[in-house]
């Protein structure tokens, strides 16, 4: 190695100082799909219908061993828009994406079928709900996938009208179980009540809502929901009792500003916020009980993707991650970390705080184009 590479090296290596320990779990140069015969798969890709360079994981949920991943369709062939993975593997070679619920839920163009998801979230009694933000002819729609009742699919509700969607949380209550939807780029949450079998918008004037985050439950009531603001890194909140109410107007109340804009956010139960930031290789965190403050959480060097992770927590509080690198191999990683109060608080990371202030200024504008290309890839 030349004492230049040689000094890139070392800089890589300090600066993937981490708040928690990620531990790999799987490593992938390709993904693949488990197909149904080998000919289909060489048919997909002879045809272009299976294009495995463009897989790319967006949204992720974890239920017992199962893992969920929506997948990206903006570059085409991709024939599977969700697919699961096992939290682990006896073989050596790392698993296949299985499409989920079957291969035949997933066609496009039909209304009654899984056609482009989005967020993803396990509620308490094991249901995943899958946003699906429909299609060219097909409305938007909500789907329950019973993990614990042998994936038992059904359609929860269609949007009245066409609309794009892109994130979604839930919030279950004595009074019922709602969801809160974004949808990328428009001023307002979605909101649907299972109960009540409807849906309806609650407008944020100025604020195109992008991702979303729910406190968690066992903080005061009301629960607040945190929003990112598209092509911002403007942090809200709102108060979930002016969602449950329905239709009318809010506005958002300024929280901070990250070093970049938001792309996924989550909260565990202690309340710590976890944000992955457009085009920025690591992952950022935030302490909710205590003044808005940015620490980095978790970094990967070297990374070339605009939105290279997704992250989910289990039931039992583990971070399970994907990394996605549009160039370098491997190309994909799953990590895990224990990020419970006591595992958070045994290695704090505040002394790189203040270095990925300068950083996240520098790499900001590069993203302008990004953000482009990301609407795109939302609509
Ligand atoms: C929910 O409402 C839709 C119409 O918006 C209706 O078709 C459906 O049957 C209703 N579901 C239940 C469980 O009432
Ligand atoms: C978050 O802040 C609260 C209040 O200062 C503190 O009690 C708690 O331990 C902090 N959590 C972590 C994970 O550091």
């Amino acid at each position: 190695m030349t004492p230049f590479l040689t000094a890139i090296f070392l800089l890589g290596l300090s600066s993937g100082a981490t708040a928690a320990n990620f531990s790999p779990v799987f490593e992938w140069n390709e993904l693949d799909f488990n197909w149904p015969s080998e000919a289909s798969r060489t048919t997909a890709l002879k045809d272009g219908t299976f294009k495995p360079e463009n897989i790319d994981p967006r949204f992720m949920a974890v239920h017992g061993s199962r893992i969920f991943l929506s997948l990206d369709d903006t570059y085409g062939g991709i024939p599977v828009t969700l697919g699961s993975l096992p939290t682990s593997g006896a073989s050596s070679a790392p698993p296949k994406l299985t499409p989920f619920p079957s291969w035949d839920m997933h066609v496009k163009g039909d209304c009654d079928k899984l056609e482009r998801t989005k967020g993803l979230e396990v509620d308490s009694v094991g249901r995943l709900w899958v946003l699906d933000s429909g299609g060219d002819d097909c409305y938007a729609k909500i789907w329950t996938i019973d993990l614990n009742n042998n994936d038992h699919t059904k359609i929860i509700h269609r949007f009245p009208v066409r609309r794009l969607m892109q994130d979604l949380v839930l919030d279950e209550t004595p009074d019922g179980t709602f969801a809160y939807i974004s949808q990328g780029i428009e001023q307002n949450v979605v909101v649907f009540s299972l109960e009540r079998n409807q849906s309806w918008i609650v407008k944020t004037p100025e604020i195109e809502v992008f991702s979303i985050a729910l406190s968690p439950k066992k903080d005061q009531e009301p629960r607040q929901l945190y929003l990112s603001k598209w092509y911002s890194k403007e942090l809200y909140s709102i108060s979930v009792a002016a969602l449950r109410n329905g239709a009318g107007t809010e506005n958002p109340r300024l929280i901070g500003k990250w070093t970049a804009d938001p792309y996924r956010m989550l909260l565990n139960n202690q309340g710590t916020m976890f944000t992955a930031l457009l085009r920025q290789n690591y992952i950022s965190s935030w302490n909710t009980s205590q003044p808005f403050a940015e620490q980095r959480f978790h970094e990967v060097a070297g990374l070339n993707s605009g939105l290279p992770f997704t992250f989910a927590l289990d039931q039992s509080g583990t971070l399970w991650m994907t990394v996605f690198d549009n160039k370098k191999k491997p190309r994909y990683r799953l990590l895990k970390a224990a990020v419970s109060e006591q595992s958070l608080m045994a290695s704090p990371d505040a002394a790189n705080a203040a270095e990925y202030g300068v950083k996240g200024r520098k790499l900001i504008d590069s993203s302008v184009f990004f953000v482009f290309l990301l609407a795109v890839a939302i609509l």
